[in-house]
């Protein structure tokens, strides 16, 4: 299961038709990252130029120049070579880019500074992500004064550069049917990997071992990197909402809070589940457990065409602010705790972002100065916590260090949403039954 040649065409087609008469634009890939001395990281394309092309491999540049004659798609890319391929992989060539990916012409990567001059010259207008990577603004400038230096044998620089980013992150924000495919696929390993997590837990382990279940669950079914780091959380490591250091011990009585999820045909899920190390909620744990996913649900129910971005989140404020004043966590009027924020000691961040591509995917939030209005096609994240800090003195000691966040996947459709993560346990009596079972 992956995007299709023909949707990557399709892609590349509907963003040259926004482009303005006479333009080119110009992608580069992502640049290789030295883990250490000689060491990389594994390299991962950049979404964008994956967007566009599905090619993979690093040193290229994507240029698309809509109406040129002799082909509008155009690849540099590194040329085959046996030696290089033998020590560090294989490349498709300027050849493969144009059999197997589709390019009207490609050429060596070596070549691009005399070639590329040359494809810029004439055009009026530059779309390039402006200011993303400081080497390549410098490159597109070395490339145009190029240009601006044979002005005297008639050359034509191009006068206007434009930001290539508002149109193309505006297309991604759209899911397309395969797309939706894939997300699913992401979600639903992901989903398995957090009941994988739920089913080897037991007091004494250390985080890095959950995380290790779910690496393992993920690897295994195709998606052999996690779409951001992992995020093992026990006691009050899980009030700590960026925590990926996953390396104490997992104690008898606390929570665990695990943020995880896949990167699958370049697609990320991202789900959070939180449970007991020892497979029971203790009455503390449970009430805050229960009223986050009641939140969750008061958010998911928020989620549907028409509603504007802000209308899910307000949601989830409202349940956690009501809740806590319930449990006696907060004091006072509910309405007044909103306006001042106060919930904000306990819910700190929002309750969504765009997923796709990328975790925290690309697309405006605001159109217009208003919050953007939510329709069919778009994913999106649900994630309500609670967090009640170990050193919160403004609370019973009984309340302190509980973590919990709970976070799903949903794609919106035409009349709501769907969730894309449903496999992953939630309710207290499916998490508790699944653990009682693997025990
Ligand atoms: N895993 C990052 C987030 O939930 O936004
Ligand atoms: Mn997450
Ligand atoms: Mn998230």
């Amino acid at each position: 299961m992956s995007i299709s040649r023909q949707e990557f065409a399709r892609r590349r087609k509907q963003l040259m038709a926004m482009m303005e008469p006479n333009s080119i634009a110009i992608l580069p890939a992502a640049p290789e990252k030295v883990r250490s001395r000689d060491t990389e990281y594994n390299f991962r394309q950049d979404s964008d130029f994956y967007y566009l092309t599905g090619f993979v491999e690093p040193e290229s540049v994507l240029v698309l120049i809509p109406g040129r004659d002799h082909g509008e798609f155009v690849l540099f890319c590194r040329e085959r070579d046996r030696e290089k391929e033998t020590w560090n992989g294989y490349r498709a060539g300027p050849e493969g880019a144009c059999e197997r990916f589709g390019a009207d012409d490609a050429f060596p990567i070596d070549d691009i500074d005399d070639i590329l001059p040359g494809l810029i010259e004439g055009r009026e207008r530059v779309y390039y992500a402006m200011g993303k990577d400081a080497d390549f603004d410098h490159q597109v400038m070395v490339w145009v004064n190029a240009i601006r230096a044979q002005v005297r044998t008639g050359a034509i620089p191009p006068g206007e550069f434009l930001d290539l980013d508002h149109f193309l992150h505006d297309m991604r924000l759209y899911k397309s049917a395969a797309e939706v495919r894939v997300m699913k696929r992401a979600g639903e390993i992901s989903g398995n990997a957090h009941a994988r997590a739920m089913r080897s837990c037991k007091p004494g382990m250390y985080e890095y071992q959950l995380e290790a279940e779910i690496q393992h669950e993920f690897a295994m079914n195709g998606a052999r990197f996690p779409a951001y780091n992992t995020i093992v959380g026990g006691g009050d490591n899980g009030c700590i909402l960026h925590y990926v250091d996953n390396c104490d011990q997992l104690k008898d009585g606390d929570l665990v809070l695990i943020d995880a999820g896949c990167e699958y045909e370049y697609y990320a899920a991202d789900i959070t589940r939180t449970f007991p190390v020892n497979g029971k909620f203790s009455k503390e744990q449970k009430a805050l457990y229960e009223l986050t996913l009641k939140a969750q649900e008061a958010t998911i129910a928020e989620i549907k065409p028409g509603n504007h971005w802000n209308a899910p989140h307000e949601a989830s404020v409202r349940v956690i602010t009501e809740g806590l004043v319930e449990l006696g966590l907060l004091l006072g009027d509910v309405d007044k705790l909103i306006e001042d924020e106060a919930y904000k000691e306990f819910y700190m961040h929002r309750v969504a972002h765009w997923l796709g591509i990328d975790v925290h995917d690309v697309g405006d939030y605001r159109v217009g100065g208003e919050w953007r209005v939510l329709e069919p096609g778009m994913c999106m994240t649900v994630e309500p916590g609670i967090y009640v800090a170990p050193d919160n003195a403004g609370v019973d000691a009984k309340w302190r260090g509980i973590g919990i966040r709970i976070e799903d996947d949903v794609l919106i459709t035409k009349d709501g949403c769907e969730i894309l993560t449903g496999n992953a346990p939630k309710t207290v009596d499916e998490i508790e039954a699944l653990m009682a079972a693997s025990r």
